[in-house]
């Protein structure tokens, strides 16, 4: 029934627009396992799935093995596993023609979709702003190798092992070469001097998990291809990854904080805790570093996945407490995005920052999710779904997407720009990690790499890549703006 939530979604005709008055009511029973856990020792990412289906899709999944990986996960977090089979009410969906409209409005009277000359030198071409009203999330993949990539792997020094496939031995390189085209308007062509421009002087900031810094990585290759070698530099110092421009006196950093609030996982390198604890309401201590910026870029999702409740500390972790209550994952993440609302309309000046919530990056675990019975998780794609008329459903918690759609739009004093990212990442089963990644710091081995039921990553994704869409929408939406 899942599947029919997400349809409504990921229709791209015409009329999507008259449908979307209709409210959906929909009663899910999700029967949920936890499948699997992995653990990127130095940095981040221990990014737990878990997976919602039905009867028969467990039936299918035991036929499928994928339950055999539980064993060699448990090695590394016996906590972690769990099947409890839970039931969820579904949620009333309300995807009104307005409530898009409002999305692409925030920011109200900055933008303007009119033309005007760029001063570059080495071209002159004219940018076309998409008029305000367009719904630049709807449209399509186009293969386009002449415009995409936007910049290349191993011209960009600051790509980190984790995401260059590439070099990491991946064979197939088309998953660079897709653009998404929207149904009623063209994206910007990408200029990094243009960008740039905008950022003089200026602090632009993503905070939030491991999916934020794979974007932020992706950004940081945008803005570099334009600036000398001597001129620019990256940084690591406690939560923060920056990298200077210095001509342009900018800064593009990432802040790691993988709930947004205070947690038990803020180490930004050691994080492999067994009980994830959060405090929901606390925000000040990673806050007080988000002032100063002048574009924030939120995103939390992935660290919520690995456990159908959430933990909340009774108490405080300064005062050394440490006992916790289970509350269910929404309740909680409505509780985390309240926190966070009320800090942001409390702390920042929407006349100097502009903000901007991420919906959530999907995963690729299953590959009869896309009705592939020979593929092994995401290892074996190599193109998007492209028949968009196929009900997709790769398990991306919408209740989320719902909370977070719904609280940014519900903002008092500051807008908050909500980049609706989720459906059209599910079209890219083919641009993940996949085995061509590290794990626990390491290249993957020749071994690991020939064993993608245990060892794929179908999180996080190669850049080149999908994350330069998303940042092609965070430039659009940064270039238009008058400040
Ligand atoms: C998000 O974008 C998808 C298409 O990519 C669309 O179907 C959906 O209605 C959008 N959701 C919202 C809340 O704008
Ligand atoms: C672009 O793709 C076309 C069609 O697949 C191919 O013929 C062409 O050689 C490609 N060009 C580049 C630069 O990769
Ligand atoms: C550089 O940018 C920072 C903000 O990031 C600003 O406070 C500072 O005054 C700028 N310095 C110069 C020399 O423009
Ligand atoms: C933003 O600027 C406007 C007009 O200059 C002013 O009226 C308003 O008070 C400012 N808002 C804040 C939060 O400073
Ligand atoms: C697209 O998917 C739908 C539903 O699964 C199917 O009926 C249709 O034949 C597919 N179209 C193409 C071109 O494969
Ligand atoms: C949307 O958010 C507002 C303000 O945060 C809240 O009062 C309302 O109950 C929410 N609605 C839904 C459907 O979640």
């Amino acid at each position: 029934m899942r599947r029919k939530e997400t349809l409504l979604f990921l229709s791209t005709d015409n009329t999507m627009k008259q449908k979307k008055n209709s409210n959906l009511s929909v009663f899910v029973v999700v029967f949920s396992i936890l499948l699997f856990g992995f653990f990127m020792y130095n940095e981040d990412v221990k990014s737990i799935a878990e997976f919602p289906f039905s009867k028969q899709k467990v039936q299918e999944m035991q036929e499928n093995k994928l339950i055999e990986e539980i064993p060699v996960r448990i090695e590394e977090n016996p906590a972690e596993i769990e099947e409890n089979p839970a039931k969820i009410e579904g949620k009333t969906e309300e995807v009104s023609t307005d409530t898009v409209r409002a999305e692409q409005e925030t920011g109200e009277g900055k933008r303007k979709s009119l033309v005007f000359e760029e001063e570059d030198d080495e071209d002159d071409e004219e940018i076309e702003f998409p008029p305000k009203e367009c719904d630049l999330f709807t449209g399509k993949w186009v293969f386009d190798n002449v415009t995409h990539p936007l910049y290349k792997e191993d011209e960009c020094e600051f790509l980190t092992e984790q995401v260059t496939c590439i070099r990491n031995g991946r064979k197939d390189s088309t998953y660079q070469n897709w653009r998404w085209q929207p149904n009623d308007c063209n994206l910007p062509k990408f200029k990094p001097k243009l960008l740039l421009e905008k950022l003089r002087g200026k602090r632009l900031m993503f905070v939030g998990d491991s999916l934020n810094r794979n974007q932020w990585e992706s950004m940081v290759c945008f803005v570099q291809s334009a600036v000398p070698s001597s001129r620019k530099s990256l940084v690591k110092t406690g939560s923060f990854n920056i990298f200077r421009i210095e001509d342009y006196n900018a800064t593009v950093e990432f802040y790691w904080a993988p709930f947004l609030v205070e947690s038990n996982s803020d180490d930004p390198k050691m994080h492999s805790i067994l009980d994830r604890i959060i405090m929901p309401e606390s925000i000040e201590k990673h806050g007080v570093n988000w002032k100063d910026a002048d574009y924030l870029i939120f995103n939390t999702y992935i660290w919520w996945m690995n456990t159908f409740n959430m933990k909340v500390l009774r108490g405080s972790f300064d005062e050394g407490d440490t006992e916790y209550e289970e509350v269910e994952r929404p309740a909680a993440y409505g509780r985390v995005l309240k926190t966070w609302s009320k800090w942001v309309d409390n702390n920042i000046d929407p006349n100097r920052t502009t903000v901007f919530f991420m919906s959530m990056s999907p995963l690729h675990i299953k590959s009869l999710d896309w009705e592939n019975p020979d593929g092994i998780k995401c290892a074996l794609e190599t193109k998007p779904i492209l028949n968009t008329s196929m009900p997709l459903n790769v398990g991306t918690d919408r209740r989320l997407f719902t909370i977070a759609h719904n609280v940014t739009q519900s903002m008092k004093v500051v807008p908050v720009s909500f980049l609706n990212i989720t459906s059209l990442s599910e079209y890219r089963k083919e641009a993940h990690t996949s085995v061509h990644t590290i794990r626990q710091g390491k290249l993957l081995t020749a071994e690991q790499q020939a064993d993608p039921d245990n060892f794929a990553d179908c999180i996080h994704w190669c850049l080149p890549g999908l994350p330069d869409t998303w940042n092609e929408f965070l430039y659009t939406s940064i270039i238009s703006t008058h400040t």
